[in-house]
């Protein structure tokens, strides 16, 4: 499974990078604007902290097919590899994910809110497809939902990849991962909440309590 970070926070993800095996770091038009600079430069800047073999997803801003083509073209080249263009599934989205896959652009279908959203952009070749996982909840089941579509692309035999989105606590993400989920991207709170955990912090105290009172040292040897 991969584990993508779903944020343009450049210190977090560094500190995420190392604690993890991170396949990569999902954006979207209202993340890029969190950081309060300019967007381009935090694009570089999440090039610049990723290794080679890890995905960076930017997503289009414009909404017209032409503009949505335009756009990816240019996210497109923004690195030799490992480079993907989230689309949203809008009329004109879907056209365009159609089109880079003749052009051999890698797309991310995103603002997904139903299964068959995600097909349909999937026949179109769609390299992943990102339901909204929290948000489809204020319309029905996201996470059994998500289950549904994971099921329809392995009864069609059909290689896209499902990278649920959209999480807004670890639940979400226990229940897919236990479900066989292909990619999950977490927002890196979330994700420092599927690492930490107070009993761990009071464990390793106990152990050092212990050890320091038994042998007056902290080192396991003198
Ligand atoms: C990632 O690909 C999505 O854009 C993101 O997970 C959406 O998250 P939100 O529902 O918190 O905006």
């Amino acid at each position: 499974m991969e584990l993508i970070i779903d944020s343009a926070d450049v210190a977090q993800i560094k500190a995420l990078k190392e604690l993890c095996t991170v396949a990569g770091v999902t954006t979207n038009p209202t993340i890029l604007t969190k950081s309060g600079r300019e967007a381009t430069e935090v694009i570089q800047d999440l090039i610049d902290i990723l290794d080679e073999d890890q995905k960076l997803f930017i997503q289009v801003v414009k909404t017209d097919y032409e503009g949505i083509m335009e756009e990816a073209k240019k996210i497109s080249q923004l690195r030799p590899k490992n480079m993907y263009v989230k689309i949203p599934v809008t009329h004109d989205g879907l056209k365009a994910i159609k089109e880079c896959k003749k052009l051999g652009i890698h797309t991310l279908a995103t603002a997904i809110y139903t299964a068959e959203q995600a097909f349909i952009a999937a026949a179109n070749g769609a390299d992943y497809l990102a339901p909204y996982v929290n948000r489809m909840c204020n319309y029905g089941d996201g996470v059994e939902t998500t289950k549904d579509l994971i099921e329809m692309l392995r009864i069609h035999n059909m290689p896209a990849k499902v990278v649920a989105a959209s999480f807004k606590n670890t639940y979400q993400v226990h229940e897919l991962i236990k479900a066989g989920i292909p990619a999950v991207t977490v927002p890196c709170d979330v994700l420092f909440n599927m690492i930490n955990h107070p009993a761990t912090t009071i464990a390793v105290g106990e152990f050092t309590m212990n050890w320091q009172k038994a042998y007056n040292r902290k080192e396991l040897f003198k």
